[in-house]
């Protein structure tokens, strides 16, 4: 095993699979603290079709080399390696999930592994129009759509020029194709789109959708958002019930992000996701794989076990099981964005949030 290491910390570890103990294969993977991880989320690019400003900064993005980035073939074979070792649950991400070619035929394939029961896509929807129909017939579950404003001139300063009327025509196209239940994701910058609160969250009155709310994350390149300070869900909370009464708590379900909460008389629900200001880590049951092929275990952390150069090497679906089990064996708990300890080296948009 041979670890590079940043602040006495191992961030990257490469490991031979045939060195490591082998780890029981007939039983869902669990990590040192429990927890059964069975969620992994699949970033299928790191580019996209919008520069979002809690995501990307203004200079300096690099993108992954073409040959860095795991083949349809080579993905697949991970994606069976983690169904044998007990995910059950998809979510295909970015950068932009959409701009991967052949993404109806991934689907359809990682719907067909042994194993996956349920696909998910967090999407800015730019490309939904086209696709939701055909996605939704290769077995994609659902869609997490990114929407931060209601106002298309703010919604383009927010996304450095978004288009909110695409976005909205793939709401649609998503609703028309049953990608159900939608849920709508809004990141709240202060002196940015902190004034879009409210009519974010009337969107819950009309439509059957969950409107949900999360604290910007400080990662490399967008550090600086939080000078002006996080708008953490507390304030959001009050904000909100100020314009619309006291709301209904619906509690969380384990393993859930999103705390929910509804106007009452309300269709859609309203989410609010504290990353920040209250981790969810107890419950934690997901695991992040790059475009380029690593496992990354915790999203503020760096820890990564990498799977692709085994899988150049020769491994075997088993082998890349072992490896995935061995990444879960050694996930972290819990940030440590409280002592600063912020992750450095991969943005938002290699992570797929
Ligand atoms: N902090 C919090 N959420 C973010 N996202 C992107 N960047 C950040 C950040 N810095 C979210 C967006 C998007 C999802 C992929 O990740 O809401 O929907
Ligand atoms: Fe693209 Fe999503 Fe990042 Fe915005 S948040 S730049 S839509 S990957």
């Amino acid at each position: 095993m041979v670890s590079t290491t940043i602040n006495g910390v191992a961030p990257l570890t490469f490991v031979e699979p045939r060195t490591l103990p082998r780890y029981p294969d007939n039983t869902p993977a669990h990590d040192a603290y429990g927890r059964r991880i069975d969620y992994l989320r699949v970033s299928l690019t790191d580019r996209c079709n919008m520069r979002c400003v809690y995501c990307m900064p203004t200079v300096g993005m690099q993108f992954a080399p073409r040959p860095e980035m795991l083949t349809n073939d080579e993905l697949l074979l991970v994606i069976h390696a983690a169904a044998a070792a007990g995910f059950r649950k998809l979510r295909l991400t970015g950068g932009e999930p959409t701009l991967r070619t052949d993404l109806v035929e991934l689907v359809r394939a990682m719907k067909a592994t042994p194993g996956i029961e349920h696909i998910a896509m967090t999407t800015n929807a730019i490309r939904l129009r086209t696709l939701a129909e055909p996605l939704q017939a290769a077995g994609l579950d659902r869609v997490n759509i990114s929407i931060d404003s209601l106002n298309s001139q703010k919604f383009r300063q927010v996304t450095r020029g978004g288009d909110l009327h695409a976005v909205w025509e793939g709401i649609e196209a998503a609703v028309a194709a049953g990608l159900d239940p939608i849920k709508l994701n809004a990141v709240i910058v202060r002196e940015m789109n902190d004034d879009e609160v409210g009519a974010l969250a009337a969107l819950t009155l009309k439509y059957p959708w969950e409107l949900r709310f999360i604290e910007v994350m400080p990662l490399t390149g967008v550090a600086d958002l939080a000078n002006a300070g996080i708008v953490r869900s507390a304030e959001l909370i009050e904000q909100i019930e100020a314009l619309f009464g006291p709301l209904e708590s619906l509690g969380h379900t384990a393993s859930d992000s999103a705390r929910r909460y509804r106007i009452p008389g309300a269709p859609g629900k309203i989410g609010l996701i504290s990353s920040v200001t209250d981790p969810f880590c107890a419950t934690c049951n997901r695991m992040r794989l790059t475009a380029d092929g690593r496992l990354h275990l915790c999203l503020l952390r760096d820890n990564e076990v990498e799977l692709r150069t085994a899988i150049r090497n020769g491994a075997s679906q088993d082998d890349i099981e072992q490896l995935i089990r061995h990444a879960v064996a050694i996930k972290p708990w819990g940030h440590g964005l409280p002592e600063g300890m912020l992750p450095t080296l991969r943005g938002m948009s290699q992570l797929g949030g």
